[in-house]
């Protein structure tokens, strides 16, 4: 079951309650309806994965704001939501949000800040009176972080064309149930995903607002930032094939053990990384048969690596990989590598860029960052630029994820003046 759009509401139907807060009250209000949806008891930390019932509940939350708003609520084809003033099929949006999905035990604001922020900016331009010349749209991209499926950025990757039905389909979590299934299983049908052109070409200008995921803006001391690119990414697999035996028995000659093999892998990447002034890591492993007395198996461990540029980027992953392959030899042991996602280096439009400096009084730091974004995907297809909050440590993927709510509120009326700058002209 596919939502169909609902009535159109008139542009100007203001929520009073919500318009009458300003930005900064009914940002407050806002983060802290959504803030104990998904969070973990014990780690304090995230757990809203795509399809599943904590996403259900953001799902719920985002729908509801948008129809206390008496926004346009729609799920387009690819189970991303929006909720729109004024015609969604007028052409020409400003499109603003972010996604409400999270890593394992991740933080508060990556992803959601956007979403709260880009409902708390309407509210701010209500407050002020703003009258739309173009139409506005908030969304929430699904599975952004592909915590569940392996796959980030799956809701903009479909819409964009990235990602074919056939591949989304072949997609299975750490229990074997497929995209189509999860989808299905949370009532939406899979069988109408797929590139969405049309709804894109709505599109005039995309901004996401993210919290920053390093310390560039609490290094120069400002609350908010501009992107100016995002690193090329990308997830390889490592399937290093060993032999299940006795941990007390089997002598360590006769051992053809692929933890060891995974292990120098490891030591290998941290290596390579720095040599080139990259990234990379291996965060999630799988081993079979997982038993503290048996010689494993199967150790499954997923590199994530990122640098400046694409030579860099590939010289560090081939290196890496020559470095198991040589491991592997010695160890007896047999790998298989598989690149499972790559993003290649996005460089945000200039014009929308500088417009949003221009917007924002001309002196806004402008910064590249290393982690991935629905933005990055959609700037493939149309002008795209994103807003970045201070995080003052740096810290994210974490429960220990921060921005200091006057922080944020600056974001909120940053971003509200950059969607009055584009939409009400
Ligand atoms: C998403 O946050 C990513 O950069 O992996
Ligand atoms: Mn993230
Ligand atoms: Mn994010």
């Amino acid at each position: 079951m596919i939502p169909t759009p609902e009535a159109p509401a008139p542009r100007s139907a203001a929520a009073p309650a919500a318009a009458a807060r300003g930005g900064a009250g009914s940002f407050h209000t806002l983060w802290n309806e959504l803030a104990p949806i998904g969070r973990h008891a014990d780690s304090g930390g995230y757990r809203r994965y795509a399809w599943t019932g904590a996403d259900a509940d953001c799902r719920a939350w985002f729908r509801a704001q948008a129809e206390s708003r008496g926004l346009t609520y729609e799920v387009d084809r690819n189970g991303n939501q929006w909720a729109w003033l004024g015609d969604p099929l007028a052409g020409d949006a400003v499109v603003t949000g972010s996604h409400l999905d999270s890593v394992p035990d991740g933080g508060a604001f990556d992803g959601p800040l956007g979403v709260v922020s880009s409902f708390a900016a309407l509210d701010e331009l209500r407050s002020r009176g703003a009258a739309f010349s173009r139409p506005l749209a908030i969304t929430n991209f699904g599975d952004e972080e592909g915590a569940r499926f392996g796959l980030a950025c799956v809701g903009s990757r479909l819409a964009a064309g990235q990602l074919t039905k056939e591949k989304a389909y072949e997609l299975r979590d750490g229990d074997g149930v497929s995209l189509p299934e999860a989808m299905e299983r949370a009532g939406y049908d899979p069988e109408t995903i797929g590139a969405d052109p049309e709804r894109l070409a709505r599109i005039g200008a995309f901004v996401e607002l993210h919290v920053e995921q390093g310390r560039a803006l609490d290094l120069s001391g400002d609350r908010v930032g501009i992107a100016s690119a995002i690193w090329p990414h990308g997830r390889w697999r490592f399937d290093f094939h060993g032999e299940a035996n006795h941990a007390g028995t089997t002598r360590l000659v006769d051992r053809r053990d692929p933890m060891l093999t995974y292990a120098a892998t490891v030591l290998a990447a941290r290596q390579e990384a720095a040599l080139a002034g990259a990234v990379a890591t291996f965060g999630k492993i799988s081993v079979e048969p997982n038993g503290v007395n048996a010689i494993p198996s199967l150790v499954r461990g997923w590199l994530d690596s990122r640098a400046a540029d694409q030579a860099t980027l590939d010289t560090v992953v081939t290196a890496v990989e020559k470095a198991a392959r040589e491991h592997a030899d010695r160890d007896g042991i047999d790998l298989a590598v598989v690149r499972e996602s790559f993003t290649p280096v996005v460089e945000f439009e200039h014009a929308l860029r500088d417009e949003l400096n221009r917007i924002l009084g001309g002196s806004v730091p402008v910064l590249g960052t290393g982690a991935g974004h629905d933005a990055g995907i959609l700037s493939a297809a149309v002008p795209t630029a994103m807003l970045f909050v201070r995080n003052p440590t740096g810290v994210s993927h974490s429960p220990r994820e921060f921005a200091a709510e006057d922080d944020c509120v600056a974001g909120v009326l940053a971003l509200a003046d950059v969607l009055e700058g584009l939409a009400c002209r």
